[in-house]
This record gives structure tokens, sequence and C-alpha cells, in this order.
């Protein structure tokens, strides 16, 4: 299994009734997503198998593309149909644009470089859409690989020092991380939480209950972090990170969160918030990566640092194509203070 054998968000499904096409990139890849006449989804390779010229800048009708170039145009289905400049007697090339298969799910359009034909169905997001539960979504481009987003999704010492305040202050409070990491998958639970949770503490704990605090990394992509602190103080925040390009990342995150009758009331307020913490991140992990890109060192680690290793460890296991069912399973338990 590589990273490639998976389903990867390409937009909203909300995207296509506004546009002829979407225009995204997946792998370093340019490609195409756009209604077919028939109603149906499809997703072709946006270079023209000429030179390579982008087919979204070309003269697209209902059922073509033309490319701007030569005007060489394609159906759609990415079958080349005319080649302008070619005498009547030449014989046209019999050539297809690579096409990728596409579904949709909870309101997103996810396709597949997958050579393979079974691919693992998409995440589903909890809580999405269930009755007495909100829901909030954003869309931000990081510019950092998939593999660090997801180490700081999934970080939380950082979020006393990145997001002072608004999530966490620092009180150097002892937490006890229970972690393990099962298949494709790690979890992560924190003991001892209380009140440490900035602005979202008058909300989340208003009795100052211990938090229930599960952090997932669910294989390859996808981080989904879940707080309660009882009935009607419950919130998840899931985030896709999506392997646009090198150091570039589109992330596609999905709040759904239970605060009772403050549902309704407080859905600005989070998003404000969760957006406000997201742009902290972005600006973090572009100087990050900035900072590393070429960097030949390995990074010290420590045993605060567990979660965030397994994970790691599993991403590059994907990279060398090994099947992570057949990876070790480990667990362990570490105090860390924040
Ligand atoms: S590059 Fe597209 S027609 Fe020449
Ligand atoms: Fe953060």
């Amino acid at each position: 299994m590589s990273h490639k054998n998976y389903w990867y968000i390409a937009c909203e499904t909300k995207e296509l009734t506004k546009n002829r096409f979407i225009k995204f990139e997946l792998f370093n890849e340019p490609y195409l997503l756009y209604k077919k006449e028939d109603g149906s989804l499809a997703c072709i390779k946006d270079r023209c198998l000429h030179r390579g010229f982008p087919l979204s800048q070309g003269l697209n009708s209902k059922e073509s593309f033309q490319c701007g170039y030569h005007g060489w145009k394609y159906d759609e289905n990415g079958n080349l149909i005319n080649i302008p400049s070619l005498s009547s007697q030449a014989k046209l090339p019999r050539v297809c644009l690579r096409s990728l298969p596409v579904i949709t799910h909870q309101d997103y359009v996810f396709v597949s470089t997958s050579e393979k034909a079974e691919i693992p169905k998409p995440f589903s997001i909890p809580q999405l859409r269930t009755k007495n539960w909100g829901h909030i979504r954003l869309k931000n481009l990081f510019e950092s690989p998939v593999t660090q987003c997801l180490e700081n999704f999934l970080d939380v010492p950082h979020t006393a020092w990145v997001h002072p305040g608004i999530f966490r202050k620092n009180k150097s409070e002892a937490l006890r991380l229970k972690s393990k990491k099962t298949g494709s998958f790690v979890t992560t639970s924190y003991h001892g939480e209380k009140n440490n949770l900035g602005f979202f503490s008058k909300f989340l704990n208003p009795t100052n209950q211990e938090l229930i605090h599960t952090d997932t990394f669910f294989s390859p992509n996808i981080s989904c972090v879940f707080y309660s602190a009882g009935p009607h103080r419950k919130f998840y925040i899931t985030s896709q990170a999506i392997p646009t390009g090198d150091g570039r990342t589109w992330v596609f995150t999905d709040l759904t969160y239970n605060y009772g009758i403050w549902n309704t009331v407080l859905k600005p307020i989070i998003r404000w918030h969760a957006q406000k913490i997201i742009k902290q991140d972005q600006e973090l992990l572009r100087v990050l990566y900035e900072n590393t890109k070429f960097a030949n060192e390995t990074k010290l680690n420590t045993e605060a640092d567990l979660p965030l290793l397994w994970i790691a460890g599993l991403r590059s296991y994907l990279e060398k194509g090994i099947d992570l069912k057949q990876t070790k399973n480990v667990k362990g338990e570490v105090e860390i203070r924040v």
C-alpha cells in the first residue's frame, strides 16, 4: 500500500455547482474535475498530450476541452477527437488523457490515483449532520508537507506556545498521555486535563470536571481530535490533509460540536477562533518548512513526542509501500507538562 492508493478530497461538492470545472493538484499533478452531460462527475489530467499546455486555459465548451496552444480537442471522457493542424488524410492518434475515479462522500468530492481495484473507503467525519450537532467546514492551504501538518494537528505541547490564551496557557500542568499504534492508526488519550483550554474552557467545562480528550490519526492523512466535558459539551475537529504538491497541503477542517442550546449562538465564535488558530499554525508551519526543507540533521525526539513519532513512522511505511497491517502494534504511557 502506498500513499497513492487512497481517496483524497479534490473539492467540496458545492464548488462544482457554480463552476464549469474545478482545477486542483494532487501529488504534484494538475487535474480538472467537472460534471459530464449526463450529470456524472469526471476527472482528467489538466495537461494536453501534445506539449502539455493546461486544458483549463483553453476554449472549453460544455462537452469538450480544446487546448489553447494548437487547438487539440478532447471529448468529455478525455479522448482526443481533433487536431486542427492535421490533414484530413492523416491518422488521428487514438489517445486519451489520464482520468481518475471520482466519488462523493459527506459533501466532498474524492478522487484517487490508485491503480488498484480496491481503494479503502473514505473517512467518515463523526457526528456530521447528526441531530443536535453543529458543523463548520474550513479550507486552508498550508505551505508545508502533509506529515508536518498532521504532526502539528496532533501535537498538544505546542498549543500553549503557538496559541497562548486561545487554546491553552502554559501552566506546566502534568498530563498523562496514553498512546497506541494499531494497524494503520494511532490513538492517544490525555488524562488529568481540566480547564486549560483557553477560550474553550468557559463553554466546555463549566463544572471543571476532568476532560475526555482523545486524538486519533488515521492513515494516510487524517487527524481527529475529540474533547468532551459531559453532555452538550463535546466537539470533534477532523482535518484531512491533501498531498497537493511538494511543500503544499490543502487542509479541509470539519468541526462538529454539541453545545446543546448554545450551538447556534456559538457557531460564528467557534468559526472565528478555529480560523484564527489555523492561521497561527499556517504561519508557524510555513516558517518551519522554510527552515527545514534542506536540513539533513535527524530530528531530536523525546518521550513527549511519542504519538507523533508513530504517525511519522506510519507515513514513512506508506512511502516505502509497506503493508500497514503487517507492522508491529505498539503502545506507551508517559507524563507530559502543558
Ligand atoms: S500543447 Fe495542446 S495543442 Fe499543442
Ligand atoms: Fe496548533
